[in-house]
């Protein structure tokens, strides 16, 4: 295996010089820390500015995210998707004030223990804000990991992720007793155990890229196992990917004297407390939807205006949702407390999924007159995808 002290000392080199400048690596202020790590847990450093910055400006500390109202907190999380995690966010700060004074708990257990915290960001937490040589091991960790000693096992076999959980740990304590250094690209006081992991991620999201891996930029050129024999972009090994699904939805946008009909998905269902139009999986003996449009329109669904198809994907999923729109003039009442009728105007301060945000976006935009003019015929050919 490469040499334990030549990996630290390279990177630590390299992180100093060319970490990006993101903004909550300018303090090491530990709330900062924890919402940063927890929206980057499946998104782009780039993407998470602007929604860090929003929420840093909203809820600054600890206790206004515990006081915050649930439908602010997802409404500044609307598009990182995973919305469990936001509601976790304000659960976890409900506990920090009630067991720790408001203040963010510097024990790593104590970390652990929150709503919401696996072992990576408590241990990227830990690190970076308190300096303690935790490993944390995500998703980018694990593919430098793999490539740096040449590990060709599975990673998504429980012995081999001990494996590399190990060696990140050796590797973050050797980090705590390597030279502080004199100069450095990252603003906090010196911290290598912080550094050397974000160095790590850092790598793995700018160099050690999962194609094409720009090898000849990384500062473990001379010592990368998978780089020597030719293996970079095969490794790491993920095992058998499952088989992705197509499905098919509907929803419509029903208009009733200027109001638009929405429903909160309740708290059991994916994206639970999330706002969407009235929509439905298409079945597999009614894949255009028709039977459920006619069920909720109350009218054939033959003269429904088609606003348009929006494809997204949710884990294996990949989803093509058709959206229809109508006029109501009397009617849908009495629909349950997770509908209500809003004006276009009030789209704007509910949080939305992210497939029916866009149909939001095109009522936003007029893309959409949403049933006002008169119906275009559609013929059920084309709804049948
Ligand atoms: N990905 C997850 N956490 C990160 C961090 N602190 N810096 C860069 N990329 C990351």
């Amino acid at each position: 295996m490469p040499e334990t002290s030549e990996i630290v000392k390279n990177l630590l080199r390299w992180y100093r010089r060319n970490a990006r400048d993101l903004p909550w690596r300018q303090s090491a202020d530990a709330y900062g820390a924890w919402i940063a790590e927890v929206m980057l847990q499946q998104t782009r450093a780039s993407a998470v500015i602007p929604y860090w910055e929003r929420w840093l400006a909203s809820l600054p500390t600890v206790g206004a995210l515990a006081k915050a109202d649930a439908d602010q907190v997802l409404k500044l999380w609307e598009g990182l998707g995973y919305y469990a995690r936001a509601r976790n966010l304000r659960k976890a700060a409900q506990a920090i004030q009630k067991n720790h004074e408001g203040k963010f708990p510097e024990r790593f257990e104590d970390i652990l223990a929150l709503p919401g915290i696996g072992p990576y960001t408590a241990g990227a937490i830990a690190s970076i804000a308190f300096g303690q040589a935790k490993p944390a091991l995500d998703g980018n960790v694990i593919r430098v990991l793999c490539r740096v000693d040449g590990v060709a096992d599975c990673v998504k076999r429980s012995e081999v992720n001990r494996r590399l959980r190990r060696r990140a740990e050796v590797l973050v304590r050797r980090a705590s007793r390597a030279e502080k250094p004199t100069t450095s690209k990252t603003q906090c006081s010196p911290n290598p155990c912080g550094d050397f992991n974000q160095a790590l991620m850092e790598l793995g999201a700018t160099v050690c890229l999962p194609r094409r891996p720009l090898c000849d930029l990384c500062p473990l050129w001379r010592i990368c196992r998978a780089r020597k024999n030719g293996l970079a972009e095969s490794l790491p090994n993920l095992g058998k990917r499952r088989k992705s699904m197509r499905r098919n939805h509907v929803a419509i946008v029903l208009r009733k004297r200027g109001r638009l009909l929405v429903r909160r998905r309740e708290a059991k269902e994916i994206n639970g407390g999330l706002w969407e139009f009235p929509s439905n999986e298409a079945g597999a003996g009614d894949p255009g939807g028709f039977q459920w449009l006619e069920k909720v329109w109350r009218q054939p669904p033959d003269a429904l205006r088609i606003l348009g198809e929006i494809k997204h994907s949710i884990t294996v999923n990949r989803i093509t949702l058709k959206v229809y729109a109508a006029e109501v003039k009397r009617g849908f009442r009495n629909l349950g407390e997770s509908y209500r009728w809003i004006l276009p105007d009030e789209l704007e301060r509910l949080a939305f999924t992210g497939a029916h945000g866009k149909i939001v976006r095109w009522i936003a935009d007029s893309r959409c007159d949403c049933g006002q003019n008169p119906p275009q015929k559609i013929s059920r050919e084309e709804g049948t995808l």
